[in-house]
């Protein structure tokens, strides 16, 4: 399925940026500002030469809603059926929408961006996207739906139905973005993706194929959670420190499903207690971390729970975004936003313990002071040659035996965060195996 994914999403991409983002005036994010903030146009303003980082925010945001909802109406029978009993009024309305024949419908039809539209608020709705429709509205039209609905059919319909497809053209979407710019030299394209990001390392974002995640899943958690184990599924932690759009999440979940139903749980209980007990994961990026819970739900949903849960999946919070910091904590903030999960357990506990008002840092610092049986990643491979000044300042600091490369420090990390008795599963590159300068990490 991943060459016509690729091509997909790669020609949406390109659809998206010439008759969306082709406008005279900019979008931009206020001082301070948040993520929707940003969506807001300002007054005037104008754009020349390439995209502004907040323009392909926007150019994110319209290409996911179209992927996600192609997703949704592929899944919609196994969303709906045989679980009316189960739905809450507002969700039975809004399940209505399921039957919308959005990419369904042929030729010319003026309906189509009010069918776009009401699944843009769908998505807002029960899947806390903050996609804002007055703005999309501005700049869709139903010619460029009707090319979408044309360009979509090129990926089959079985292949809609698996969710991963939203990962996996969220990763398009960016490696595009990683090409070297004409006559540039790989330094370029790298300053490109971290500029988009705002963040710093964050350049290796390609993810886990979903044979490799069941793999690692199996010899992990498989191996640790035996039925003779004297430890209650439900006290299970487990935990991806570079989570992503939550592919070990999704394939862990998957697992414990099959845990919780061999232990003779309640099928309808079994989600509430995956998300808000079991999993665990952090990343860098914001954009990845809203795709693994919007995944999150869905399954949950697939699973006949409608109910919204809070999840343990979050981002790093910008140190931009948070007020009235007691003295001292701003270095630690500034260092956090840098190296995230890599933040070592003593600044973990020093923050945590120098008083955090700010619910989602304080969030994010209590999942990285948890020990975990399950450590599960796909770590960044980032050579130290790409660190940045300040990056490589804290890695030196925190990691001078691991630091020739960002993957290094996450295997130490990993050990960080497991138990004694757990188990760690990642993908690493082999070279920390043969070449001397990793010996201490053999
Ligand atoms: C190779 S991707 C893997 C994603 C996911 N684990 C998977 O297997 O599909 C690496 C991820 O690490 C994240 N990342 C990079 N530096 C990080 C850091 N210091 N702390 C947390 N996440 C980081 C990136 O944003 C990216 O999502």
């Amino acid at each position: 399925m991943n060459r016509s994914v690729k091509k997909m999403a790669l020609e949406l991409k390109r659809i998206l940026q010439k008759d969306v983002t082709n406008e005279e005036d900019s979008l931009k994010r206020p001082e301070g500002g948040s993520r929707k903030d940003s969506l807001k146009r300002p007054e005037g303003g104008s754009r020349k030469g390439s995209l502004t980082a907040n323009e392909e925010r926007v150019l994110l945001d319209v290409f996911l809603s179209f992927i996600i909802l192609r997703v949704l109406q592929a899944k919609r029978n196994n969303l709906t059926e045989n679980k009316e009993d189960s739905l809450t009024a507002n969700m039975e309305g809004d399940l209505q929408l399921f039957g919308l024949q959005l990419f369904g419908k042929s030729g010319s039809d003026s309906n189509l961006l009010g069918d776009y539209l009401s699944g843009v608020q769908f998505l807002n709705r029960n899947f806390d996207c903050c996609y804002l429709v007055d703005d999309i509205k501005s700049r869709i039209t139903c010619q460029t739906i009707e090319k979408i609905r044309d360009l979509f059919q090129s990926v089959k319909d079985e292949d809609w139905k698996k969710e991963e497809i939203i990962s996996w053209s969220y990763e398009y979407f960016n490696e595009d973005n990683l090409k070297r710019p004409k006559g540039g030299s790989s330094k370029d394209s790298l300053t490109a993706s971290k500029d988009l990001k705002g963040k710093n390392g964050v350049i290796s974002q390609f993810y886990t194929p979903k044979w490799i995640v069941d793999y690692l899943v199996e010899n992990t958690l498989g191996k640790y959670y035996t039925d003779d184990k004297d430890v209650d599924v439900e006290d299970v932690k487990i935990i991806d420190p570079a989570c992503g759009c939550g592919n070990f999440v999704i394939g862990v979940y998957d697992k414990l499903r099959e845990m919780y139903q061999n232990k003779g749980y309640d099928d309808a209980l079994i989600p509430k207690l995956i998300i808000t007990k079991n999993l665990y994961g952090i990343d860098i990026d914001e954009n990845a971390v809203e795709i693994t819970n919007l995944l999150l739900r869905l399954k949950a949903l697939e699973d006949g729970a409608y109910e919204k849960f809070e999840t343990n999946i979050v981002a790093v919070p910008g140190k931009d975004s948070l007020t009235a910091n007691e003295e001292g904590q701003n270095e630690y903030l500034k260092k956090f936003e840098k190296i995230g999960s890599l933040m070592r357990r003593e600044d973990v506990l020093s923050l945590k313990e120098s008083g955090i008002n700010d619910e989602p840092l304080k969030k994010a610092l209590d999942i990285l002071s948890l020990k975990y049986d399950i450590v599960l990643t796909n770590p960044p491979y980032l050579d130290s040659s790409d660190y940045d000044f300040e990056l490589k300042r804290y890695i030196n600091e925190d990691y001078s035996e691991f630091k020739k490369n960002l993957y290094a420090c996450f295997i130490k990390k990993s050990y960080e965060l497991v138990k004694m008795d757990g188990f760690v599963g990642m993908i690493t590159p082999q070279t920390f195996m043969f070449i001397g300068s990793y010996e201490n990490i053999r």
